[in-house]
């Protein structure tokens, strides 16, 4: 049953075939091809809506053929298209979408317009039939959630950012910093030589007895500590480690008191800030203190990819579901 999913919702361009086969050995991964924009984007700081959807046009009918090429299918073939439907950029979620409605269309197949963040939710399990109830941390640019799963398609929102998404912190930060774009890899990269206890940088909202997050003071502390010190550039290991341990420290603490709360005994880390290995370490090691079993997203599947498109396409279709041909994107779409 193979499925070709697009996403395109911010400055990734990626396609990925999805479909149990005796030949694919990697968790029914057939292709997964991301054609990133980094450097495009690199020197203006951050992405920039019309170049990242321009960039889009001309990437996906060469991926498209790359990828059907890598599984060795030709489009007839394929069963299901998907694409990601929102939340990210207007322009950008727009090319990618319409291709995929385009390929249905031409085969007659169904689509499927899938949420981006329960691409990220499900991408722990990629490649299983079956997805636990578990309690989901959600660490992404654009958002920071922790989301109780039943099952496929119930998701109860138990807590999320009020101000910035840790993603976002991290970028910012790292802005501040004169540190390329995006931050969080860099971030992590000096922080392996940094000291996490060098600076006291505030754990906002870690005592208030909700699971919400909040990270814009913490990201107004940097910079304050930061005018203050008088070689700022010598000092920028321990800035990093102490930065990122104040987001984690939160991170984990709610996660756990989520998990606690909901009498979840299985918690999942995804999103592209679970790429980081200290996070992922920690939160892990959290979790086998408090006896919970723990799960991250393989860091292939945690930055955007469309094999989690796939992989959630997958499984709304394996549950009866198609979307409309005249289903449009939405850019603010919510779990
Ligand atoms: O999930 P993602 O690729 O895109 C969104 O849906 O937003 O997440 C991108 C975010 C960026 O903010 C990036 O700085 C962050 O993930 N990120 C990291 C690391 N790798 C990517 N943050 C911390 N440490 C990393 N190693
Ligand atoms: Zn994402």
């Amino acid at each position: 049953m193979p499925l070709l999913a697009i996403e395109s919702s911010c400055d990734e361009t990626a396609v990925a075939i999805y479909g149990k086969s005796s030949s694919s050995d990697n968790n029914g991964l057939l292709a997964s091809l991301i054609s990133s924009q980094i450097e495009l984007h690199k020197d203006l700081g951050g992405v920039v809506p019309e170049l990242a959807s321009r960039n889009h046009t001309q990437r996906i009918s060469p991926l498209v053929a790359e990828a059907l090429e890598k599984a060795g299918l030709g489009a007839q073939e394929i069963d299901a298209f998907a694409a990601t439907g929102g939340p990210g950029l207007a322009s950008s979620l727009t090319v990618g979408h319409s291709f995929a409605k385009g390929l249905a269309l031409a085969a007659k197949k169904p689509f499927l317009s899938v949420n981006h963040m329960e691409g990220h939710l499900l991408s722990p399990f990629v490649g299983e039939e079956q997805i636990p109830p578990h309690l989901a941390l959600i660490v992404s640019g654009g958002h920071t959630l922790l989301i109780r799963v039943r099952l496929v398609g119930d998701y109860q929102l138990l807590g999320q950012t009020l101000d910035d998404a840790a993603g976002e912190a991290f970028d910012k930060v790292a802005k501040m910093l004169e540190l390329p774009y995006p931050g969080g890899p860099e971030i992590e990269k000096l922080a392996k030589t940094g000291d996490p206890t060098a600076f006291d940088f505030p754990r906002s909202m870690l005592n208030e007895n909700n699971l919400d997050f909040s990270f814009s003071g913490l990201k107004t502390s940097v910079l304050y500590t930061l005018k203050k010190l008088p070689n700022p550039r010598e000092r920028l290991p321990d800035l990093c480690a102490s930065f990122q341990a104040a987001v984690f420290e939160v991170l984990i603490a709610k996660a756990l008191r989520a998990a606690r709360r909901e009498k979840l005994s299985l918690v999942t880390l995804s999103g592209g800030v679970s790429c980081n290995a200290t996070l992922r370490e920690q939160l892990s090691a959290a979790c086998h203190e408090e006896g919970l079993t723990f799960r991250s997203s393989p860091p292939s599947l945690s930055t955007d990819n469309a094999a989690m498109i796939a992989f959630a396409a997958y499984h709304r279709l394996r549950a009866g579901q198609t979307s409309s041909l005249s289903t449009d994107i939405d850019p603010n779409l919510k779990l």
